[in-house]
């Protein structure tokens, strides 16, 4: 299939391309690089061994998307393009509205111009908020309790209400746990934009000495050991259920939300002891309050990806460790 792949610079879209290639699709990758380096796409075709279409769009930017989706006529897209941090969200709510909600309703637009009817769409667990009960389901109630969260609950919901009322359309709504890891390679990886927000990509600057110790955040929770616990998905599994998603909506019409999970929850010292282990570093912590927001505990029931897609997450927190540091030790400064 021809799949247009927005935002395919970035962490999960480069590696994703890469599983694509590899599944024998044409691809085309979109980004403004507003969080990504042209570079991680030149890694992805040598690691590849084949090339791909690129263009600089703004997927807000109708007639420059236009002009892309016209000439490259896909079949289907994915679409990664979006703003991801939580904190920001906060502070800047209109632009997480205008990229995560806007630039989503510009591409659904293109792509009726173009009559292309099938979609990925990135979602996040973040839309279940506070648990009714876990592991989270795709019934959970939605509740998001940040405005990222809503952000993307709303395009969720702009796509479903699209996909009822275009007769053959279909859509994959993967709402992604806590995606982690690297390609084995080390070539390719999370290359967040200075302070890492995120837990595994601030431990591998800890353990290469970017930075001194890592804050754990809260070890009163009501959990196994009293830190925060999470379901960690490899990336490349991840990227393994694109491709997946990709079957299922070119055989299928209709929309489905899909959790994209291991079914496994490992604390934050879990994933310290594993990055020590695979790194042969010690990560300094230190126990600080609690970030406001965080939940003590998520996972998913990763049931329906394995009843719908026919994917399960295959790589553990051995693999996850170990290709962090690969591809921070070998990247120390990322892409730059
Ligand atoms: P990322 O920031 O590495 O990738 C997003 C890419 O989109 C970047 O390359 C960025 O430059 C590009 N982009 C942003 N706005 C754009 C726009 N308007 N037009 C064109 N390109 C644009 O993030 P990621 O971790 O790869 O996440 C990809 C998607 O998955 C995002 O939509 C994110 O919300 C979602 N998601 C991520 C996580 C996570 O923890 N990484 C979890 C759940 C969902
Ligand atoms: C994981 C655990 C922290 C950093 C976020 C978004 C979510 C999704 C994935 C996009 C928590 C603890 C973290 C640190 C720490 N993204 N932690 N010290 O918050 O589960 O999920 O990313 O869709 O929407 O909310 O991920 O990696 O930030 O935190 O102790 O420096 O690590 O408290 O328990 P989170 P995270």
């Amino acid at each position: 299939m021809k799949v247009l792949v927005t935002g395919g610079a970035g962490y999960i879209g480069s590696h994703t391309i890469l599983e694509l290639l590899r599944a024998g699709h044409e691809v085309f990758a979109c980004d403004n690089y507003c969080n990504s380096s042209p570079e991680a796409l030149r890694r992805v075709r040598r690691l590849a061994n084949a090339d791909f279409g690129e263009a600089d769009v703004d997927v807000r930017d109708a007639s420059r998307l236009g002009k892309v989706m016209t000439e490259f006529s896909p079949d289907a897209v994915i679409h990664f393009a979006g703003l991801k941090a939580v904190a920001a969200s906060e502070k800047v709510p209109l632009e997480y509205y205008d990229n995560n909600v806007l630039g989503t309703l510009r591409l659904l637009e293109a792509m009726d111009s173009t009559h292309c009817q099938r979609i990925v769409f990135s979602s996040s667990a973040t839309v279940y908020g506070e648990p009714k009960y876990l592991p989270y389901d795709e019934a959970h109630p939605l509740n998001p309790a940040n405005t990222y969260g809503r952000t993307k609950l709303v395009a969720e919901q702009v796509i479903a209400d699209w996909c009822a009322a275009t007769a053959g359309a279909s859509a994959a709504l993967l709402r992604y746990f806590n995606p982690v890891g690297a390609h084995s390679s080390g070539e390719i990886g999370e290359d967040p934009n200075g302070t890492p927000d995120n837990l595994m990509p601030f431990v591998a600057q800890v353990a290469v000495g970017r930075r001194p110790h890592l804050n754990v955040f809260g070890n009163d929770y009501d959990t196994r050991d009293g830190t925060g616990e999470r379901d960690y998905i490899h990336v490349v599994d991840l990227a393994r259920a694109h491709v997946a998603a990709i079957e299922l909506i070119s055989e299928s019409t209709g929309c489905e939300a899909v959790n994209i999970g291991t079914g496994t929850a490992f604390s934050v010292m879990d994933m310290v002891r594993g990055f020590e282990a695979a790194s042969s570093r010690p990560i300094p912590v230190q126990f600080v309050e609690r970030r406001d927001g965080d939940l003590a505990s998520y996972y998913a029931d990763a049931s329906k990806a394995r009843e719908l897609l026919g994917w399960r997450a295959e790589l553990g927190l051995k693999e996850i460790c170990g290709s962090t540091w690969n591809w921070q030790s070998r990247n120390p400064n990322g892409y730059a």
